[in-house]
């Protein structure tokens, strides 16, 4: 697992990048919910965690295609791909990103928090 940092160092609804095989974006959206997701946009490579967070999707900051941080999946164009989902463990009040092996998975990964 990827050591992210502290939970209480992301503020809810901010993002922080990881640098893994790829950018991993971590969203924490509640005090105790966290997601990962590729942090590059399947349409046009735009940040994802430059965008806006609202409940569990995120707006790209580029063309607005917002993505389900549960599941990776687009709403709509111009992004068509999803992003891969990651999994996110909370141990100790430290937040650890397990990195998804799959290409293109679409399915949502809990969080655990311990
Ligand atoms: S770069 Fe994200 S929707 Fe275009």
């Amino acid at each position: 697992m990827i050591p992210v940092g502290a939970l209480a160092e992301i503020p809810v609804g901010e993002a922080v990048r990881v640098l893994a095989d790829v950018p991993i974006a971590v969203f924490r959206v509640s005090d105790d919910t966290v997601y990962a997701i590729d942090d590059t946009c399947t349409h046009q490579k735009a940040s994802l965690s430059d965008g806006w967070v609202e409940g569990c999707a995120v707006e790209c900051p580029l063309h607005a295609s917002c993505f389900d941080l549960r599941t990776g999946v687009p709403d709509g164009p111009p992004a068509r791909t999803p992003v891969r989902t990651h999994q996110v463990v909370v141990v100790d009040g430290m937040v650890y990103l397990r990195v998804s092996t799959g290409a293109g998975q679409v399915r949502a990964e809990e969080t655990e928090v311990a």
